[in-house]
C-alpha cells in the first residue's frame, strides 16, 4: 500500500528539497550578501545521513525530490547521491536547481545518475549584467544549455526579473528558451534582508509588457513540473511561459512541499523559522520508528502560509535551497 501524506491543512506532501550544501560560488544580489559565513564540512549532513532521511521521508509519501544549494554541482559526489537516491525504492523523481556554470563538466555522471529534469538559473543575456548581479560568467551557462539541449534532457530556465535590469532582457529569453524548447518560468523577488535594495517584476507587469509587445497571451493548465509555477501560452512562441509568484498568486494553499537544509534542518515551510534539527537525532541514534514519528509530525504541522508580505526573511535563499 502506497502512503500518502497531508499535513494539518489537508495538503498532499509529496516533495523535498533537499539543500546538498549552503555554498555557491555565484553571489546573486537577490539570494545572499556579497559575504556570507559557510558552515563547516562536519556541520552539514553527510549522503548516508540524507539517504537514511530520505528513506523515512518515502515511508511518509514522499517521492519526488529536488536537489538544490547553494550551488549542489559545489559539493563533491553531488551525481554519485542522486544515483543512489534513483535506485532508492519508491522515488519517483529527482531533479536538480543549478545555477550552471559547473554543470557542463558533471552533466554526463549526473545523466548516468539518471536525474530527471533540471532547473538553471539564468536572469539575463547581457553579459556585463551577468557578472554585475551574480559575480559569474555568462558563457559557461549558455555553454551547459547547449550540452542539456544535445543531451535531451527535460530542463527549464529561472529568471528572477527585477526592476533595474528594465524589460530589455525579456524578450531575449523568451527567444533563447524556445530556441532550447524549455520553458522560461519569471520567479516574483522574494523579500529579503539581503535584498531589500532591489526591486522585483510581478508576472502581471511581465505579461503586460509581453501583451504591449503584441504578444497573445493564454493561460495553460498545463504543468510542467511540480512546482508552484502557472503557465501561458505565449503567440509565436512553442515553449511556454511559466510565473512564480509567491506574493502576487500566493500558492501556499496548495503547497506540495518541505525542506531539507544543509545542516539538517527539516523546515516545513521556506520561509518559516520552525523546523527540526535531524542531524542533532541522527547523530545521536535516533531509532528508524523515532525518526520517522518526528518527522511526521513536523510535516503535519506545516503553517498555513509564508509571510514575506508582511516581513522581509532574515535567512539567505541559498541557506534554503530557494
Ligand atoms: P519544478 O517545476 O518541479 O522544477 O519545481 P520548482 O519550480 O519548485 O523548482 P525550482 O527549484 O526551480 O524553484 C523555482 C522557484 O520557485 C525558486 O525561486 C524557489 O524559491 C521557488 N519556490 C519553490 N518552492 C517554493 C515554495 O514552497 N514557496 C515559495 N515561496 N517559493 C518556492
Ligand atoms: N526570490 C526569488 N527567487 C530566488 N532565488 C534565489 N533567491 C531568490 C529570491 N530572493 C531563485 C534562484 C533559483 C531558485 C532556486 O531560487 O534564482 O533559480
Amino acid at each position: 500500500m502506497t502512503t500518502i501524506m497531508y499535513d494539518q491543512y489537508n495538503r498532499k506532501i509529496d516533495y523535498l528539497r533537499i539543500s546538498l550544501t549552503d555554498r555557491c560560488n555565484l553571489h546573486c544580489r537577490y539570494c545572499q550578501p556579497e559575504v556570507s559565513e559557510h558552515v563547516p564540512h562536519n556541520e552539514i549532513l553527510r549522503y548516508e545521513e540524507l539517504l537514511r532521511i530520505c528513506r523515512a521521508a518515502l515511508q511518509l509519501g514522499i517521492r519526488k525530490f529536488k536537489i538544490t544549494g547553494g550551488e549542489p554541482l559545489l559539493r563533491k559526489g553531488c551525481s554519485d547521491f542522486i544515483a543512489s537516491l534513483k535506485q532508492t525504492e519508491g522515488v519517483e523523481q529527482v531533479t536538480l536547481t543549478t545555477n550552471g556554470t559547473l554543470l557542463s563538466r558533471q552533466l554526463p555522471a549526473l545523466i548516468a545518475a539518471g536525474v530527471d529534469s533540471i532547473n538553471v538559473s539564468l536572469d539575463t543575456l547581457n553579459e556585463a549584467y551577468y557578472k554585475e548581479l551574480t559575480g559569474g560568467s555568462l558563457g559557461s551557462v549558455l555553454q551547459s544549455l547547449q550540452e542539456l539541449q544535445a543531451a535531451e534532457i527535460p530542463f527549464k530556465l529561472n529568471c528572477v526579473p527585477l526592476a533595474e535590469n528594465g524589460f530589455a532582457d525579456i524578450m531575449a529569453l523568451l527567444q533563447l528558451a524556445d530556441k532550447y524548447n524549455a520553458p522560461l518560468r519569471f520567479i516574483e523577488l522574494m523579500p529579503l534582508d539581503c535584498n531589500a535594495n532591489l526591486q522585483g517584476l510581478s508576472g502581471s507587469e511581465i505579461r503586460t509588457i509581453l501583451a504591449q509587445a503584441g504578444l497573445k497571451l493564454q493561460p495553460d493548465a498545463q504543468r510542467y513540473g511540480n512546482g508552484p509555477a502557472s503557465y501561458w501560452r505565449i503567440g509565436g512562441y512553442a515553449m511556454p511561459v511559466g510565473f512564480i509568484e509567491p506574493l502576487h498568486n500566493k500558492f501556499c494553499a496548495v503547497c506540495n512541499r518541505v525542506r531539507l537544509t544543509s545542516v539538517g534542518m527539516l523546515k516545513p515551510c521556506l520561509y518559516s523559522d520552525d523546523g527540526i534539527d535531524l542531524k542533532h537525532l541522527l547523530r545521536d541514534s535516533i531509532s528508524d520508528a523515532d525518526l520517522l514519528q518526528t518527522m511526521q509530525k513536523i510535516i503535519y504541522a506545516k503553517p498555513d502560509g509564508h509571510r514575506f508580505e508582511v516581513q522581509a526573511a532574515r535567512f539567505n535563499m541559498s541557506q534554503i535551497g530557494g
